[in-house]
C-alpha cells in the first residue's frame, strides 16, 4: 500500500521546484457551502415569485370578492416545463392549488403518461388566479387584465418548454387568431415583453374537454408524444 502523506508531499516538492507557489483546481471550490450558487438562485426565484403573488393578491378585481381563495401554482419553480391552464373550478378555489379537482387528476394522467409530474419536474398555473363564478369561460376583459401577470410569471419560472392547455390560455398567449382545434400540437416560438429568450410552446386538449369528449384523446396523446420528443431531442433536463 503506498504511503499517500510522503505520496502527496514528494508530488508538493516536484511542483514548488518549478516555482509554484499556488494549487488551482479545474472546479472552483465553493467556500461558502451554506450559500451555494444554486440557492442564492432559488432564493431569488423565491422573492420574485412572492412578490408577484402579493401585487396580483391587491389587485382591485371583481373575481376575488366571489371567490374563496387565490390560486397561485402548484409544482416546482425550478422546473424547465411550465404548465398553463385557464382559471380554478370548484375543487381548486376550495384548496387554493391549480389543477386538483377532477380535470387536475386528468392532467396528471396525461403528463404522467410522457414522465412528467407535478411533485418532480414541472410548474403549473393558470391564466386567471380567481375562479369565475359558476365556472363560466373567463370574460376577454378578464383575460387581458390578467394577461401581463402571467406574462411576468412566465418570465420568472423560465421554463424551456410551455404547454398551454385549452383554448384560453393558447389562444391568448399566442394570440391565435383561430382556436385550439387547428393549432394544437404545433410548435410557436414564444416571447413576452419580459422575457430575453423565446421558449418552445405547445398547444393541448385541455383535460376537462378530453373529460367531455373521449374520442379526442386519441390527438391528445399524439400531442404529448412530441412533448416528449422535444424534451428528448432538446436533452431538457426533467
Ligand atoms: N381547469 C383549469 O384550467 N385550471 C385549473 O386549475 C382547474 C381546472
Amino acid at each position: 500500500m503506498p504511503n499517500t502523506s510522503k505520496h502527496s508531499l514528494a508530488i508538493l516538492n516536484y511542483y514548488k521546484s518549478f516555482g509554484v507557489e499556488t494549487h488551482i483546481q479545474n472546479k472552483p471550490r465553493i467556500r461558502f457551502k451554506n450559500y451555494s450558487y444554486n440557492e442564492s438562485k432559488k432564493e431569488i426565484l423565491n422573492d420574485q415569485l412572492k412578490e408577484l403573488e402579493k401585487k396580483m393578491i391587491n389587485l382591485d378585481c371583481e373575481l376575488k370578492l366571489k371567490a374563496k381563495n387565490f390560486v397561485f401554482y402548484d409544482g416546482l419553480s425550478k422546473s424547465n416545463i411550465m404548465i398553463i391552464g385557464e382559471a380554478p373550478g370548484y375543487e381548486e378555489d376550495k384548496i387554493g392549488k391549480p389543477f386538483v379537482g377532477t380535470a387536475g387528476k386528468k392532467l396528471d394522467q396525461m403528463i404522467n403518461a410522457i414522465g412528467l409530474d407535478r411533485k418532480k419536474n414541472v410548474y403549473i398555473t393558470n391564466i386567471i388566479p380567481w375562479r369565475p363564478p359558476n365556472n363560466r369561460t373567463p370574460t376577454e376583459n378578464e383575460i387581458n387584465f390578467f394577461l401581463p401577470f402571467v406574462e411576468k410569471h412566465i418570465s420568472i419560472i423560465k421554463p424551456k418548454i410551455l404547454l398551454l392547455f385549452g383554448n384560453v390560455s393558447s389562444k391568448s398567449l399566442l394570440k391565435l387568431k383561430d382556436g385550439i382545434t387547428k393549432n394544437h400540437g404545433k410548435w410557436f416560438n414564444y416571447k413576452n415583453p419580459f422575457l430575453q429568450n423565446k421558449i418552445f410552446t405547445t398547444c393541448i386538449f385541455h383535460p376537462s374537454y378530453l373529460l367531455r369528449i373521449p374520442n379526442k384523446k386519441k390527438i391528445a396523446w399524439e400531442d404529448l408524444k412530441k412533448v416528449k420528443e422535444k424534451i428528448t431531442s432538446l436533452r431538457i433536463k426533467t
